[in-house]
């Protein structure tokens, strides 16, 4: 175990998932109303948010957040053009945490300041509206496994326009193979000509909550690219983000990626 690791409980379940640590540790804002991240990695998320749903270029109305974890701010671009939102965590108290929000009580995290961040670099002024209406987006919290080779089934209506996923897929795989699977039963909730936004870390084995520490599978970005073509997906397109050190992180990979893929009309 890495020297980051000494010092929490190894677990593999996420059943001692801490939405509250998690929320406090990973999203603070800075004073300057720039979320406060490593090397900068959550402005470099939200731009390839804001990018990627830029203009209204995905099509369609329905789009699910799979492991949304108690945290939305990755649904705040998308919320602008997607009015049908629905959020998929496999832990009650992180879909509690985001059910919070929705309804607006008070002791729900404060997702203000990155609605007005988001706002700010998709030059739009009224955050305030734009709260509201990501609210209303989100029209269902429902309980998912990614580990569900009938996941489909187990949400309502069909498969969506859009899917995203953000630093859990690779959370929860044992190992490539597991990585594989995984890919492919996600690969089945999307539309064919729809549209998988997947941000993975790379070439970790460990992150933690900062009480509880979650072994990870080591994952390239060139394994990850091809597990996704080998689940029916082209005009796969990605960023990663290098960082320089991870000094101070609990948390030992190398760089993240942010990868868009294209369902092909081909396949179900
Ligand atoms: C690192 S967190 C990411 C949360 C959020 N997307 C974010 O960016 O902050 C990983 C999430 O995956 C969820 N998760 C763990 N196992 C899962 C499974 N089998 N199916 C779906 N989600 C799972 C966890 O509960 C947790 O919320």
């Amino acid at each position: 175990m890495s020297n980051l690791h000494r010092n929490v409980q190894e677990t593999s379940s996420y059943d001692k998932f801490n939405a509250k640590s998690y929320l406090k540790k990973n999203y603070p804002m800075g004073p300057d109303g720039i979320p406060a991240s490593h090397e900068d990695w959550m402005p470099w998320l939200l731009n390839n948010l804001k990018d990627t749903f830029a203009g209204g270029q995905l099509s369609g109305e329905r789009l699910l957040d799979v492991g949304t974890g108690p945290a939305i701010h990755n649904l705040i671009s998308a919320a602008r053009y997607f009015p049908n939102i629905t959020c998929a965590e496999y832990c009650q108290e992180n879909r509690e945490e985001v059910e919070k929000w929705v309804r607006g009580e008070e002791d729900a995290f404060d997702w203000a300041p990155f609605i007005k961040y988001v706002c700010g670099l998709e030059g739009q002024r009224d955050w305030e509206a734009r709260q509201v209406s990501l609210r209303d987006a989100i029209q269902q919290v429902v309980f998912c496994d990614v580990r569900d080779e009938n996941l489909l089934a187990s949400l309502n209506g069909g498969p969506y326009d859009v899917v995203s996923s953000v630093f859990t897929l690779c959370g929860v795989a044992k190992d490539k193979a597991d990585f594989d699977g995984i890919v492919s039963n996600v690969s089945h909730l999307v539309k064919p000509g729809g549209t998988l936004i997947l941000v993975c870390d790379l070439e970790a084995t460990h992150y933690s909550d900062g009480k509880a520490s979650f072994p990870h599978t080591y994952l390239e970005a060139s394994y990850i690219r091809q597990a996704v073509r080998n689940s029916g997906f082209t005009d796969v397109k990605d960023d990663v983000l290098l960082f320089k050190s991870i000094e101070g992180l609990n948390w030992d990979g190398t760089s993240y990626i942010y990868l868009t893929a294209r369902k092909s009309l081909d396949t179900a």
